[in-house]
């Protein structure tokens, strides 16, 4: 059966490699892909010009609840049901540096940041939860015991009990609030017959544009390719056993 996913943060980095891999490893699937200006997604539309009928990319921008609503629609009337969705757009800061001390923090950065992090993908679980309890449970171990899978995508430096050295205030707390998010979301749709299995994930460090100030000196250094490989692997091996967890992008599960 066809597998529906929808990759919300879509134009670059590890969104734009998440759809790509998602219509290249399975001739049938299809991918809804969001983002916030899609006229400059160059390289997604690239894509779509390979594959026009199995890529359909939707303008949103996660910090409007009006454009969630709007997507939501299209897909409810065009697809009627959702397999996978990862909520991967995020921002380290709006200045793209992380707060190196308390000086730097603002009201601005904190708001900001925690829109596009945290209540962004909450709000994009509010609408797209009924399409995902209509899935078609595919996506993960079979039998994987529920119909659809809500991936938040996470950040080591959002483990509270991970947190040895500070700073980074506006990413660590919107990460730490976006796993708790995870955690109840896990509850609220793991009731019921039909469930949906939601994980936290944390990609590594990746080469992409958000990492690109701190590349210096990181021990291993991910290409946007070898991350989505392995996540998609964590991705397959889920069931419902799993909904709530937090995990690496080889499937170590880290503390919240
Ligand atoms: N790269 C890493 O090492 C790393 C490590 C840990 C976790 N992560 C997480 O992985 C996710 C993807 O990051 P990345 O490395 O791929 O970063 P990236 O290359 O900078 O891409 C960030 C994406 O988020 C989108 N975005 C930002 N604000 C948005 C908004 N308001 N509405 C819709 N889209 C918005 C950007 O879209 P525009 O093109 O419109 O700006 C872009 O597509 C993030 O959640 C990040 O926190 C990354």
């Amino acid at each position: 059966m066809t597998t529906i996913s929808l990759i919300q943060g879509a134009s670059k980095g590890i969104g734009l490699q998440f759809c790509r891999s998602l219509l290249s490893r399975d001739s049938q699937s299809v991918v809804i892909a969001t983002c916030r200006s899609p006229d400059k997604a160059s390289e997604l539309l690239k894509l779509q010009s390979d594959v026009p009928n199995r890529l359909h990319i939707h303008q949103l921008d996660v910090t409007k609840t009006a454009d969630i609503e709007n997507v939501c629609n299209k897909t409810t009337e065009n697809c009627g049901r959702l397999d996978l969705l990862i909520n991967s757009a995020g921002m380290l800061h709006p200045s793209g540096k992380g707060e190196t001390s308390l000086r730097d923090v603002t009201e601005e950065g904190l708001s900001q940041t925690f829109a596009t992090n945290t209540i962004g993908p909450l709000i994009m679980a509010k609408y797209f939860a009924p399409l995902l309890k209509k899935g078609n449970g595919d996506i993960g171990r079979q039998p994987s015991k529920h119909t659809g899978v809500l991936v938040n995508m996470s950040a080591k430096v959002g483990s509270i009990t991970d947190n040895g050295l500070g700073g980074w205030y506006s990413y660590r707390l919107s990460k730490a609030a976006l796993n708790m998010t995870t955690k109840n979301l896990s509850i609220e749709l793991g009731r019921g017959k039909n469930k949906i299995t939601c994980i936290s994930l944390h990609p590594g460090t990746v080469d992409t544009d958000l990492s690109r100030p701190y590349h210096k000196g990181v021990p291993k250094l991910f290409s946007t390719e070898e991350s989505i490989r392995m996540m998609l692997e964590v991705i397959d091996s889920l069931s419902i056993e799993d909904t709530g967890k937090f995990f690496t992008y080889d499937r170590t599960e880290l503390s919240f």
